[in-house]
């Protein structure tokens, strides 16, 4: 059976490997994974006692319409529930915008080395993709202003940037913003968002208080520490959620996640540990990388982009054996680099006592 024109040329996604399928691999145990950017304190208790709870519901179906949920995050981000639309992890959020907003005939702008979901919304729905070179290890903004044209239709800004942690400035962003047109949508891509602790980091919303043709998208699966229940979100003016939402599957975020995300809210002291514990482990692995005399990119989220001198896919399969999982980015453009997702002290010291031994084997 032939599949719709350009999806042949789709690479499956390779997600972080899950610790069983090492553990089946390898038959290691005692492995910890510091491949997917995930929070390493776990869930909020209040999280989990949400699940718990909803977990005796999950008979019925789920508000379609995540009523309470959107009243909560309406009222956590300043905006109106109108504004709002949910996830199965934000990148549905991602992908209802090329289902809703992306023809065959359109282009659509991103980053070279920029998070892997722009290229593949971009192909699935068949457009063009117009990939701006980077500047340095940051998107290019001004390059990106450069390629609109009659054509562009989204245009794909991660901040930060997975996998370079790197971040766009608010005075990049306006000048960026100044340049695109009324009928191109600008999707602003914060997975990342609460790590951020840089005072020129851009406010987006004013741009959807604007009436801007913007949708900023964010998620339960990072500092929330809610990844296996995939809930995440865009926040847009009306017209563009109540125009995604004809798309969006009736059920598409279920019960127990609404109920996980509304309690994960309400916990803002584990957000407030998980920004301290991220900041206390990235400085501490800057320090070491640097004692080892390795490079890396300097990151505004929970992972850091580390480059050697031999492939990253073999420091990441020499790492794997000793139980440690990150992840390589060659498929990113960084063929001698992996990355390591910041994790507990004790994650720290794991990874850094395995680099240790894999480069000094
Ligand atoms: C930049 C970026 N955007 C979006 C996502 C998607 O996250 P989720 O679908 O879990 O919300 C990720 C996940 O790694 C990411 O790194």
């Amino acid at each position: 059976m032939r599949p719709k024109p350009g999806i042949e040329t789709i690479q499956p996604y390779q997600g972080g490997k899950p610790i069983e399928e090492v553990q089946r691999e390898l038959g290691i145990s005692d492995i910890i994974k510091l491949a997917s950017n995930e929070n390493p304190l776990g869930p909020s208790p209040m999280a989990l006692q949400a699940i718990q709870d909803a977990a005796t519901q999950v008979n019925l179906y789920p508000d379609g319409n995540a009523y309470y949920l959107k009243q909560d995050l309406a009222a956590h981000v300043g905006v109106d529930p109108e504004q709002l639309i949910l996830g199965n992890g934000s990148n549905e959020v991602l992908q209802l915008v090329g289902e809703t907003y992306v023809s065959p005939s359109d282009e659509v702008i991103y980053s070279e080395s920029a998070f892997v979901v722009y290229m593949l919304v971009a192909k699935v729905f068949g457009a063009k993709s117009i990939i701006t070179p980077m500047d340095g290890y940051t998107q290019d903004l001004r390059a990106m202003a450069d390629a609109i044209t009659d054509q562009t239709r989204v245009i794909f800004i991660a901040n930060p940037n997975n996998p370079t942690g790197t971040m766009v400035t608010k005075t990049e962003t306006e000048k960026l913003m100044a340049r695109v047109p009324d009928d191109v949508l600008v999707v602003f891509d914060e997975a990342y968002y609460e790590y951020v602790d840089r005072p020129d980091y851009p406010e987006t919303l004013p741009y959807l208080h604007e009436g801007r043709n913007v949708i900023i998208t964010r998620t339960f699966s990072k500092i929330y520490g809610l990844a296996g229940m995939r809930i995440g979100y865009g926040l847009a003016k009306p017209d563009i959620i109540e125009t995604m939402n004809r798309v969006r599957q009736p059920f598409n975020c279920n019960l127990v996640a609404q109920a996980a995300a509304r309690a994960a809210l309400k916990d803002a002291e584990h957000v407030r540990r998980s920004q301290e514990i991220n900041a206390a482990g990235k400085a501490v692995l800057y320090e070491e990388l640097d004692q080892m005399g390795l490079e890396y990119v300097e990151s505004e989220g929970n992972f850091i982009l580390v480059h050697f001198d031999r492939p990253g896919d073999e420091v990441s399969d020499a790492l794997m054996r000793k139980g440690v999982i990150v992840r390589p980015v060659a498929g990113y453009g960084f063929p001698n680099s992996i990355r390591v997702t910041i994790g507990t002290p004790e994650e720290n010291e794991r990874f850094v006592n395995g680099l240790k031994a894999v480069l000094g084997e």
